[in-house]
């Protein structure tokens, strides 16, 4: 019987893999090292940021599962074992063959960092991974590419470049660790109105939402209507401010309301018996959750959930993430926070109210 990947020899120690947006690099090393505290930096490439553990330190078998999930910015975060390197995909893949977690995994995870088309070869990410997927699979036999069901021991192989491969594991645990780089695919469909569909889509998968037929939704930051189709598509009622014109395809939806103003001309009592606030204003973040705090703690209003975009302007605004998740549980919210891949620089929090909190009220209301 195939060894659980844990127990494997680990050689030059444990080091955990994480890829993540380019240019969110250096904010995910600091977020890594801050929830890991011992650890040092390790080797970063465009997308791609490893982590050295200190000596006896425990981390799940799905690292992403954990409590390291509130670094918020790895997409992926698995067991690593370094680099293989050779001529071409056969030869790395004879050397993944050699490790012994390839003996141990059931399932293949392949992804490219930073997912762009090579300027030198006109090779495309998806052409890629297709070829490393073709020899991996042929130099060990047993291995299931793509998706893996809940639990099982996958090998991670992350294409640096034609001659550079990473190579980890980690155990299927959460959503997105069932998916090759923690990306869930998300089905367009043709009549999208805007990205904000794929968005909202991989928020709901990714955190495990349920949104309920006949449920009502104010979504701030409408406009154009991406997120207020899904949510329509769900068969909940939806609210949509924004002082900008919604797609007539939206608009035209009888579940749908449009109030044409900014969020802060609303008043507070309108915003009684919705279930979930959902927002993605292209304002900067303080100012989002400012427009958020009004409405989440006014007298009568009790959403179950928020659904919130917080934009970064610079990658640095991340520094803030820790005060904004607290301010949000001030709320009597859990939030948990994640960058979509479908997603810019950005993040997106789901929060789900605790039940019996007293919300702290912002000065004012
Ligand atoms: C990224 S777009 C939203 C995309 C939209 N969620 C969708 O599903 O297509 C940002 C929107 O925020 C709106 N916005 C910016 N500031 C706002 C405010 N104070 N109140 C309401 N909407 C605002 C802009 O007009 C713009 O339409």
């Amino acid at each position: 019987m195939a060894a659980d990947p844990s127990t494997a020899p680990l050689p030059g120690g444990e080091f955990l893999l994480a890829t993540c947006h380019g240019g969110a690099e250096e904010v995910l090393r600091d977020r890594l090292l801050a929830l890991l505290p011992g650890a040092r930096p390790g080797a970063w490439r465009r997308g791609v940021v490893t982590i050295r553990l200190p000596p006896a330190t425990r981390v799940p078998d799905d690292p992403s599962a954990g409590r390291l999930a509130a670094c918020a910015f790895a997409r992926a975060l698995v067991h690593c074992h370094g680099q293989v390197t050779g001529a071409d995909a056969v030869t790395l893949a004879a050397a993944v063959a050699a490790l012994p977690v390839a003996a141990s995994a059931s399932h293949l995870h392949v992804w490219q960092r930073d997912p762009r088309p090579s300027r030198e070869t006109a090779d495309t990410p998806d052409a890629a991974v297709a070829r490393a997927t073709a020899a991996l699979v042929a130099a060990i036999p047993g291995l299931t590419p793509g998706t893996a069901p809940e639990g099982a021991p996958v090998v991670d192989v992350v294409i640096d470049d034609e001659r550079r491969w990473w190579v980890g594991w980690h155990r299927a645990g959460s959503v997105p660790a069932r998916h090759p780089g923690g990306v869930i695919p998300v089905p367009a469909p043709a009549d999208m109105v805007s990205r904000a569909w794929l968005k909202l889509d991989e928020a709901l998968t990714a955190f495990a939402v349920d949104l309920e037929p006949g449920q009502r939704a104010v979504e701030l930051g409408a406009a154009p209507g991406g997120a207020s189709q899904r949510l329509l598509a769900a068969g909940l009622g939806v609210v949509g401010i924004d002082p900008a014109l919604v797609d007539p395809r939206v608009a035209g939806h009888p579940g749908f309301t449009h109030w044409r103003k900014r969020a802060r001309d609303v008043r507070l009592r309108e915003l009684v018996g919705f279930d979930w606030i959902v927002t993605d204003m292209n304002i900067d973040p303080t100012s989002t959750l400012e427009a958020l705090g009004r409405i989440a703690t006014a007298r009568g209003v009790r959403a179950r959930g928020i659904i919130a975009t917080l934009k970064l302007p610079e990658w640095s605004r991340a520094a803030g993430l820790d005060g904004w998740l607290a301010t949000i549980r001030g709320w009597g919210y859990a939030p948990r926070v994640r960058q979509l891949a479908s997603g810019g620089r950005e993040v997106c929090v789901v929060a789900l109210r605790r039940p019996r909190h007293r919300a702290t009220r912002p000065p004012g209301e």
